[in-house]
């Protein structure tokens, strides 16, 4: 009987208090998740039983001190495909750094113990079903690089306090149904690297902070309701490589797009964006892909000078309010595949250095005023003349 009193005394001395529950251990927590689980179709987690130490457990990576004093690190339950819900006994996890559900159907909302887990450097529950806001709390997880909760279908507001996640390089919140403004506090994270916002139902105006992240080489906020103007301080923006803001209700005018040293891509389709387009756009030379169709764009083609995108492959420029004659030194764009002009105001004549674009496969200036001779066009070209011969407007 004393016997049995020690060991029960000892149990408790070992096993603190989490919000009022006592403590699981690591095996415990890890079948407590098992137990949260409805359906494992490809019998993903069958290795989850006692015939193994848990620390060989599909996913499981404990670290590697004495067998005694061993911890899970890294819990990777990434495509297993599984239904039902997460535990809150993840929150006895405490040393995990690594942990992905990824590519699951996991529903519910997020447990609030996830906080607790301060070690997290890497959180990514995309691709499930989890739904409700976040919980401001998320953001006491303050060693964490990556966050990336895309895909799922959380809403609310974004929560302000994300700034206190100060080493977050990548943060994804992309696809869900968050609403309300982009919080200004966002501009605090200076490490960011990558912000994806992008198919949520986002409002108001960027904020000028976002101009501050100046690690930033991705931002992603397509597809959401966004207004006003791209503010000033984006061109402190140098390290930008990937701007995507297309569907959106943005205005006002995109003259600081030419100082963006560093783009590749640049989407910014279906806005309400005006004025014209700057030349320096066109020079930038690692530019790839220019989406600025479906706006209220005018002036005429932004004629370079100096340099010229030798990279461009794609450019979309239809449906805008673009006029002039088309400058002969868009023969100059020597990787160009695809040019759309379609729907504006050009006039003239397609100006015979057109043939010098050996990679196009793709040209439509279908819907303007331009007239004149198809230019002779490279043995590439054949593809182009079938899309040459169905514009209405062409006379050869
Ligand atoms: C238990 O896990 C081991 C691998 O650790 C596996 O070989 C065995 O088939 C599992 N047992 C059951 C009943 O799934
Ligand atoms: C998104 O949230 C709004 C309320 O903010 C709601 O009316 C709408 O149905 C939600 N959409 C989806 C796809 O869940
Ligand atoms: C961003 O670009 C500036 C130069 O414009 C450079 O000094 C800085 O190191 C870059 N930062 C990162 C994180 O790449
Ligand atoms: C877009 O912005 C304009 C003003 O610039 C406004 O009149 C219009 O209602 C907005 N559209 C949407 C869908 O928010
Ligand atoms: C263009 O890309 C090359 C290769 O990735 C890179 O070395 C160079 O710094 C880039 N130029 C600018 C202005 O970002
Ligand atoms: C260019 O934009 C027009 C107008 O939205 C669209 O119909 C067309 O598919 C786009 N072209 C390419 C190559 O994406
Ligand atoms: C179309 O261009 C011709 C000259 O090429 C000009 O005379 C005519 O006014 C233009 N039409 C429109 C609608 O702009």
């Amino acid at each position: 009987m004393r016997f049995f009193i020690i060991i029960l005394v000892s149990y408790f001395l070992q096993h603190h208090c989490i919000n009022g529950r006592i403590s699981l251990s690591e095996h415990e927590a890890l079948l407590g998740i098992k137990s949260a689980i409805t359906h494992d179709p490809h019998n993903c987690l069958s290795s989850w039983n006692s015939t193994a130490h848990y620390c060989t457990w599909a996913g499981v990576i404990c670290s590697s001190e004495s067998a005694s004093n061993r911890h899970v690190i890294s819990l990777d339950m990434s495509a297993f495909y599984l239904t039902g819900t997460l535990s809150p006994d993840i929150g006895f996890l405490t040393n995990l750094r690594y942990l992905s559900l990824s590519s699951n159907l996991l529903s519910g909302p997020l447990p609030s113990s996830l906080s607790v887990l301060s070690n997290l450097r890497y959180l990514d529950l995309s691709w499930n079903k989890f739904h409700g806001s976040l919980p401001s709390s998320l953001s006491s997880l303050k060693a964490l690089q990556s966050l990336d909760l895309s895909n799922n279908n959380f809403n609310g507001p974004l929560p302000l306090d994300v700034a206190k996640m100060a080493e977050l390089r990548y943060l994804n919140l992309g696809l869900n149904n968050f609403s309300g403004e982009i919080p200004p506090e966002i501009g605090k994270l200076q490490f960011l690297e990558e912000l994806n916002l992008e198919s949520n139902a986002l409002s108001g105006a960027l904020p000028s902070e976002l101009g501050y992240l100046t690690s930033l080489k991705a931002m992603f906020l397509a597809n959401n309701k966004l207004s006003g103007d791209i503010p000033e301080s984006f061109s402190h923006l140098n390290n930008l490589t990937d701007l995507d803001l297309s569907n959106n209700n943005l205005s006002g005018s995109v003259d600081r797009l030419g100082s963006f040293q560093s783009l590749i891509e640049i989407l910014m389709d279906n806005n309400m964006l005006s004025g014209s387009i700057p030349k320096s756009l066109l020079g930038l030379p690692n530019l790839t892909r220019v989406f600025l169709n479906d706006n209220l764009l005018t002036g005429g083609f932004p004629e370079t000078r100096d340099s010229v995108a030798l990279n461009l492959v794609y450019l979309n420029l239809s449906n805008n309010e673009l006029s002039g004659t088309l400058p002969p030194t868009i023969g100059k764009f020597s990787s160009l595949q695809s040019l759309s002009l379609h729907g504006n105001r050009f006039s003239g004549s397609i100006p015979p250095q057109i043939g010098n674009l050996q990679r196009l496969v793709q040209i439509d200036v279908s819907s303007n005023n331009i007239s004149g001779k198809i230019p002779e066009l490279p043995e590439v070209g054949r593809i182009v003349k079938q899309f040459l011969s169905r514009l209405n407007v062409i006379h050869a």
